[in-house]
């Protein structure tokens, strides 16, 4: 069995509920659950079998995902899709006329000149932070396209949405859980570097039980503080905060505010209506707000996660623990008994 969060916390909940609980030997990394009763529901990495698996595949494509919460109505960050050479190169095989209309470089640059900068640049189909950048010119956006096209075939260019990162979880309807996300950041002392803070953070997020989060030299890291005129050698001021990263996921060691209890009703209906509006019954939906405790008409859905990993919260504290076992206990008691839930 992997030695992660999640396997350990299906464990520990299936033998509560007298469920038995089987994994792919080598990896431990999928496997499935054979409830009291017999019927037996399958999961792979925090994937379960409650989502429809079409409605999970839109969620996770983030340009489909956004077409479907417009249609719903909900605010979206404008965004355009553009297509690696290699994607290209595919279609020109099967479609030339498809592929005629993709011009990777080309139809960046446009999204650019309509829109100015800066502008997130993203893989289409990413999760936990990985090849997220904001970008502030031509210069920095041709590098990253560079970047990203040589492992993905289609690319994210966003508007940015102005606000706070939050978390929202929901399951049928209801919040379970929501939560703040603060892109890392290092408080300067007068003498350190920010590559020794960054050491710091990093070892001080582990003995938390945070995963591994950036390498000293991660290259995100020195791009996003080159935006700032910054480098790793520099030493910032006593008390100066300096962020390191665009993106708050927690994987890259953004730091949580545990908001469950703060949130106004419009965001537990927008978390709802953007789960609803790509077909999922549970999910971990990305917010952008001033304050989540009060209406802001110009708040927006970054993105829906059908699989929300909720590893790094869990780790934040006890009562963040609690909130993600009661959670995963909602879900195998609706998997046990739900005949429609695959
Ligand atoms: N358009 C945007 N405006 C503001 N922040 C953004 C934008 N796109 C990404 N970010 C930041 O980067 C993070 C990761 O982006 P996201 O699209 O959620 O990718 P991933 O699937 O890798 O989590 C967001 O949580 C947010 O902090
Ligand atoms: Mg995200």
């Amino acid at each position: 069995m992997d030695e992660g969060y999640f396997p350990k916390l299906l464990q520990r909940l299936c033998a509560e509920i007298g469920a038995e609980l089987s994994f792919e030997p080598e990896f431990g990394r999928a496997g499935y659950i054979t409830f009291a009763n017999g019927s037996r529901r399958f999961f792979k990495g925090t994937n379960l079998d409650l989502n429809g698996s079409a409605a999970a595949q839109i969620a996770q494509d983030k340009d489909f995902c956004a077409k479907f919460l417009r249609r719903a109505g909900l605010n979206v960050p404008e965004g355009q899709v553009v297509f690696a050479p290699k994607c290209v190169a595919k279609w020109r095989a099967k479609n030339p006329g498809v592929a005629a209309r993709m011009d990777p470089y080309g139809d960046a640059m446009a999204a650019a000149e309509r829109w100015g900068f800066p502008l997130f640049v993203k893989p289409n189909e990413g999760a936990e932070g990985e090849g997220v950048r904001q970008v502030a010119d031509e210069g920095q956006l041709c590098a990253h396209l560079d970047l990203l096209y040589q492992e993905h075939d289609r690319v994210l260019i966003q508007r940015p949405a102005e606000g706070d990162d939050y978390r929202i979880v929901v399951l049928d309807g209801e919040v379970a859980l929501a939560y703040q996300r603060v892109p890392l950041t290092v408080t300067g002392t007068g003498s350190k570097t920010i590559r020794a803070l960054l050491e710091h953070r990093a070892a001080e997020l582990s003995t938390v039980g945070r995963q591994a989060i950036v390498a000293a030299d991660d290259a995100r890291v020195v791009a996003h503080l080159a935006a700032q005129g910054l480098s790793m050698d520099d030493c910032p001021g006593p008390g100066e905060e300096v962020r390191l990263l665009a993106n708050a996921n927690l994987s890259t060691g953004g730091a949580v505010v545990d908001v469950s209890e703060h949130i106004d009703d419009t965001y537990t209906q927008m978390a709802w209506r953007a789960a609803e509006a790509v077909g999922l019954r549970f999910a971990g939906v990305d917010i952008l707000a001033r304050d989540i405790a009060e209406p802001d008409p110009d708040a927006s859905v970054l993105e829906v996660n059908s699989a929300p990993g909720l590893n790094n919260y869990a780790a934040f504290s006890a009562q963040a623990e609690e909130r993600v076992s009661g959670l995963y206990r909602a879900i195998l008691a609706i998997l046990a008994e739900d005949p429609e839930a695959a």
